[in-house]
């Protein structure tokens, strides 16, 4: 799954999956907990997991943390997925301490491990079993094509596609087991059309959704809910990072939160739908992918990021 050949996929060393440290009234609820930090795990090895987590990767900040909120006010015990551990950290105490359900973290880098197909056999020795995975790590990189380090380019193959790919493998076939769960992978409109300017990071999107309907139509009727999210500009930290300045893009102005995202996805997963634009897509947004010839969506495509 992880191709060990590329010089720029360097192994990390991951931490284990840490429980969030409960805080003090809390430990008397929670002493699996600790029983886990001295390396003995709560349950048998043998012994069925007792409980159902969501897996959300790129849960420290923006649509990741959205969703991570929203489950927990659910009582949905979570596992966080992230790169920074400091973040994933105090999330997790956050949830625990207000909504009273098991969080645990992960920190990882998902775009570079070697350790994702040891995450499974991971979670089931701790007695942690995953009913819904949410890929919704990811990132973008803006500017002409010659100005985007390959480094970077590859980086964003590696996360936005190649992560979700090797989640998606890993845990699939648990949950067709199980004959329940929901995969939700995280798309963006950007993936319908080729947008100059965005242009590996607009592939790797339209990957996802390609990906995630052929999926959805493959295991349709198995009990397993598959899920692809695409949606309109969001007001996180995606666009500093992908060093774009909102203020010069028009369809930039108005951003949706993160939060409606969402409500909206977790209303689609319950009435069954395969794949939602979700947010405040424009007009031309949302009639593109159905509509329009090849050379009519590279236009709406560059008229995006003119300047
Ligand atoms: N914002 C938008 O307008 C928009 C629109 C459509 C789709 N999307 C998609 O929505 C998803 C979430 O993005 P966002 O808007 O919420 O941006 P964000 O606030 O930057 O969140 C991205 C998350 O991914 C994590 N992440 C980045 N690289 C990682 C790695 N190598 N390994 C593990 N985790 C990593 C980040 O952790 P760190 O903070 O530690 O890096 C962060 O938690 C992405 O897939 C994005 O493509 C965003």
């Amino acid at each position: 799954m992880t191709d060990n050949t590329s010089p720029l996929i360097q192994p990390t060393t991951d931490r284990a999956l840490e429980p969030a440290e409960p805080k003090p009234e809390l430990q008397a609820a929670a002493p699996s907990i600790l029983l886990e930090q001295n390396n003995k795990p709560a349950e048998s090895q043998n012994s069925a997991p007792k409980k159902d987590y969501a897996l959300i990767t790129g849960a420290s900040s923006g649509l990741g943390l959205a969703f991570a909120r929203i489950l927990a006010s659910k009582k949905k015990p979570l596992i966080l997925v992230g790169k920074d551990e400091h973040k994933l950290k105090q999330i997790s105490y956050e949830l625990k301490d207000k909504e009273g359900i098991d969080v645990r973290f992960l920190p990882i880098d998902l775009a570079r491990s070697k350790d994702l197909p040891n995450l499974p056999d991971k979670l089931q020795r701790m007695g942690l079993k995953v009913d819904v995975l949410i890929n919704n790590a990811g990132f973008g990189k803006f500017g002409p094509e010659t100005h985007i380090r390959y480094e970077d380019a590859l980086n964003m193959i590696n996360l936005n596609c190649r992560a979700t790919l090797a989640m998606t493998k890993l845990f699939l076939p648990g949950l067709l087991k199980q004959k329940k769960g929901a995969i939700i992978n995280i798309a963006d409109t950007a993936g319908f059309i080729p947008v100059p300017k965005l242009a590996a990071y607009a592939a790797t999107k339209a990957f996802v959704i390609n990906y995630t309907e052929a999926l959805a139509q493959e295991v349709a009727g198995r009990g397993v809910k598959v899920l692809c999210v695409c949606p309109s500009p969001m007001s996180t930290s995606f666009f500093t990072k992908a060093d774009i300045n909102t203020s010069t893009h028009q369809h930039l102005q108005q951003l949706t939160d993160p939060e409606s995202v969402v409500e909206q996805a977790l209303t689609a997963l319950k009435t069954g739908k395969t794949l939602i634009v979700a947010g405040q897509p424009s007009f031309w947004m949302k009639i593109a992918p159905t509509l329009m010839t090849r050379s009519w969506l590279r236009k709406i495509g560059f008229g995006l990021f003119k300047n």
